[in-house]
């Protein structure tokens, strides 16, 4: 078999980013991970998979009056494609995020992962399509796009997490280049990579933009709950009035990683046949790709938000302390032991999991190799969130699932590299 007869797409580097990543972490058990970006995993208990499963049966007995062979039917078999727990997941936007979604525009995803594909694939219709993303951009989406042939044009993030002039001159060159702008993906809360967020004015003015650009704008918010002392912003989502906003959730990073469960509220009409809502759209999609999203894996998710009155906010008030703690010995740890107005510098965000920190070298997949072997400590190369330049000399670094000592063994070790690097540089010939 020819690689050059399979999909172009597998022959881009993009499409190994992630295999590379995680194929370095297991080649190097030994190294302190600033790498990945997991949810903290020491508090999961098996016991608790029961309970989830046991309170979702009881509410689909008690609350919705199914009988014993509707309940097994409803856990066992094949599913309504948009899922089982539309209407939890509408009760808990209510509830944490203050939106009030119709439970018929939720299509429940294998992760948030899928719910990108379908959005991405439902929105290329024409070779002069293309998507728009701040950049850096998390590669899930870039990566996505490319399996899409759907081009992605960078939107510059600037300090404020979206430069909306660049926003504006891209739409410009594009349409006069013939394309056909799609969406603006966008992570406005603790970004991956950036960790940056988009303040209040900035979400609003984007909202405007993308209403004057008749643009869709899809908010992909995994990290949303994990806010530092400033507190939460309202989503994109929420300060929509135009549906503006297609909005992907993740239970990933709140719930648990291994259900594999995320969700697209996608209200807007779509004229033609039915005027029904985008999400319709996405479900005929789904059910071409994955059928329905494993019904074991929504009651999980479903007995959770269940059991917690339906805010994963307030379900997670005990780890986001942890992140917010690991967040300040980070960002502490780095000041320690980087002088302020040297050359290495990092960014400050206010939540989340993730730092940007530039170096006064290349930081490229060969050093993470040589930094893993000779150092025993990983990070991520930011060229990884970059088209085909951008990043080389900065390298992403993540908190969320480190303890106090491994945050101090991790930048000691890191310093060691910075160092050594240094020094490398000084001694070579001009
Ligand atoms: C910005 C962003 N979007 C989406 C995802 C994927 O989420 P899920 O695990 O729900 O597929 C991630 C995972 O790291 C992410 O960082």
């Amino acid at each position: 078999m020819e690689l050059a007869e399979l999909n172009a797409a597998l022959d881009d580097p993009l499409l190994e980013s992630m295999n590379f990543l995680n194929e370095v972490a297991i080649r190097f058990p030994d190294s302190v991970s600033l790498a990945a970006g997991r949810p903290v995993d020491d508090h999961f208990d098996p016991a608790e998979l029961e309970g989830y499963l046991s309170r979702f049966r009881r509410y689909l007995s008690a609350d919705l009056g199914y009988d014993q062979r509707r309940v097994a039917q409803t856990l066992f078999q094949y599913g309504r494609t948009k899922g089982i727990i539309h209407d939890l997941i509408a009760r808990h936007l209510r509830v944490d995020e203050g939106v009030r979604a119709d439970p018929e525009a939720i299509v429940v995803t294998v992760g948030a992962q899928e719910a990108l594909h379908l959005l991405l694939r439902a929105l290329r219709a024409e070779p002069r399509d293309v998507a728009l993303a701040v950049a850096p951009t998390y590669v899930g989406f870039t990566g996505a796009a490319r399996l899409m042939d759907l081009p992605v044009l960078p939107v510059a993030s600037g300090t404020s997490g979206v430069d909306l002039a660049d926003l504006r001159a891209r739409l410009l060159q594009a349409r006069a280049d013939g394309l056909r702008p799609r969406c603006l993906y966008v992570v406005p809360d603790f970004a991956n990579p950036t960790g940056i967020s988009l303040d209040l004015p900035t979400r609003y003015r984007l909202l405007e933009a993308a209403r004057e650009e008749r643009l869709l704008l899809i908010e992909d918010n995994p990290y949303g709950a994990f806010t530092g002392q400033d507190g939460r912003l309202p989503t994109l989502r929420s300060l929509d009035t135009g549906a503006q906003v297609a909005y992907v959730g993740s239970f990933a990073k709140t719930v648990l990683p291994g259900a594999r469960v995320g969700y697209v509220v996608a209200d807007q009409r779509v004229r033609g046949r039915g005027h029904g809502y985008f999400a319709d759209e996405l479900g005929k999609i789904k059910s071409m790709v994955t059928v329905n999203t494993s019904p074991l894996s929504q009651a999980i998710v479903a007995g959770h938000l269940l059991a917690h009155d339906f805010s994963v906010i307030r379900a997670n008030a005990a780890v986001a302390t942890r992140y917010r703690r690991n967040m300040s010995l980070m960002l502490a740890g780095l000041e320690r032991r980087f002088p302020a107005g040297g050359d290495v510098t990092w960014n400050v965000p206010s939540g989340g999991f993730f730092i940007v920190l530039s170096v006064p070298f290349r930081a490229d997949d060969g050093l993470l190799e040589h930094s893993a072997r000779e150092h025993k400590v990983l990070w991520t190369p930011m060229s990884h969130f970059y088209g085909r330049t951008g990043g080389e000399t900065q390298l992403r670094l993540s908190c969320s699932s480190l303890t106090p000592e491994d945050i101090e063994t991790g930048l000691d070790r890191l310093a060691a590299l910075v160092a050594e690097q240094r020094s490398r540089a000084a001694q070579a010939p001009r």
